[in-house]
């Protein structure tokens, strides 16, 4: 048998940029130390994108089935994903430790796999745990096929045997391929993992559901090109007091990517939050000057805001502009025109302005066309 040559090269952990040697600042991406060693394994099993050998068609005459979307069983779930799963797609799920992601994960599939084949694949928590969760949270478990596993070819053989119709990755930074000398997390295990299990959900039409851990700066962990493979990509947050959990589509190949869910982290679980605005408003009876409600529009879905402002004469030297949840340059430029066109002095006031609403709780990022 012929020695398959293992080739070497460097890769940025941030962005996926690749150069032939290594260099300490990744001229990519503008980081520093991000740039790792890794083998790139020789093209094994994956010779086109969907794994079979490709001939060129006419767009006419490709046959499409209409995109029958099936429910993950939770209504805030379903409208982020723009109208519930779609098979053959790939969900990347992101979040911080302790966003949700696997309570979220778990409920779904719950509720899932009464109509589906479900196969959730736990790399992290040990199938006690899970199940120990599962029956304080009182779901349906008897349907959902799990597997304590790290390794992508189990994962598949499974998958061949088991033939589910979605596959939970939990998490795919604790994934492993044959084949791939670096450890688990690393830029190219995580990279081949994502591609080999994304090029299985393309050939058998299965929804893969991956789990992808955040880094502090809120980007995804592993590289940029986890978010280029998959067709979603769902961001999960917490609001700082941990109450309330956020998500939002930041990718989207089958929807829209500006639909927001809510839901509320209790003792059992998390629970769909129906009308948001009604959380996040100060509830006061009585009108109370300089606070006005406006409504943003935000998906298919309108959301109330509450905007309150404070003019007050400026005690010491120039006049302060201070906002809370909106941004100072926008506040800046609205008390410019209030002077240029509507006649108030302002010069010599300070201005406050607090923003309430749900969106305030939304990491900047999540919400870039609004900070
Ligand atoms: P988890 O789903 O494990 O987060 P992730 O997989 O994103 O790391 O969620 C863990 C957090 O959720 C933890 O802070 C505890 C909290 N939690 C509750 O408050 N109530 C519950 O019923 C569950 C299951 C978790
Ligand atoms: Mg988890």
């Amino acid at each position: 048998m012929a020695k398959v040559k293992v080739k070497t090269g460097y890769v940025c952990s941030d962005c996926g940029a690749v150069y032939p040697k290594w260099q300490g600042h990744c001229t990519a991406c503008g980081v520093w130390n991000t740039v790792q060693e890794v083998r790139i394994a020789p093209p094994s099993r994956r010779e086109g994108f969907a794994g079979a050998v490709s001939a060129v068609t006419l767009l006419g005459e490709v046959a499409c089935s209409e995109e029958a979307r099936f429910s993950s069983g939770s209504e805030e779930f379903d409208r982020v994903l723009g109208g519930g799963f779609v098979p053959g797609s790939v969900i990347l799920i992101g979040g911080d430790p302790g966003a949700g992601k696997s309570t979220i994960l778990l409920q779904t599939m719950c509720h899932a796999a009464r109509s589906r084949e479900v196969l959730y694949v736990s790399g992290e928590e040990s199938l006690q745990q899970i199940a120990g969760r599962a029956r304080r949270l009182q779901l349906p478990v008897d349907r959902v096929k799990m597997l304590a596993e790290s390794s992508v070819e189990r994962v598949l053989e499974a998958a061949g045997a088991e033939r589910p119709e979605v596959i939970v990755i939990d998490s795919i930074q604790v994934m492993h391929v044959a084949g791939v000398e670096a450890a688990p997390g690393g830029v190219s295990q995580v990279r081949e993992s994502a591609a080999t299990l994304t090029c299985y959900a393309k050939t058998s039409g299965v929804v893969l559901i991956l789990v992808g851990h955040v880094t502090k700066d809120q980007s995804l962990a592993g590289p940029m090109t986890l978010s280029h493979m998959v067709d979603t990509q769902v961001m999960l947050s917490s609001t700082e007091d941990a109450r309330y959990r956020l998500m939002r589509t930041t990718k989207n190949r089958f929807g829209p990517v500006n639909e927001l869910g809510v839901f509320a982290m209790t003792e059992r679980g998390l629970r769909e939050v129906k009308n948001p605005s009604a959380i996040f408003l100060s509830r006061t009876d009585t009108a109370a000057p300089g606070s006005l409600i406006s409504v943003l529009w935000e998906g298919t879905r309108p959301l109330l805001v509450e905007i309150q402002s404070l003019v007050v004469a400026a005690q010491y030297g120039s006049p302060r502009r201070l906002g809370i949840g909106l941004d100072q340059n926008r506040i800046a430029m609205i008390l410019a025109v209030l002077t240029k066109h509507g006649g108030l002095v302002l010069s010599d006031q300070d201005v406050f302005v607090n923003f309430l609403g749900v969106l305030t709780f939304c990491k900047p990022g999540l919400f870039s066309s609004f900070y």
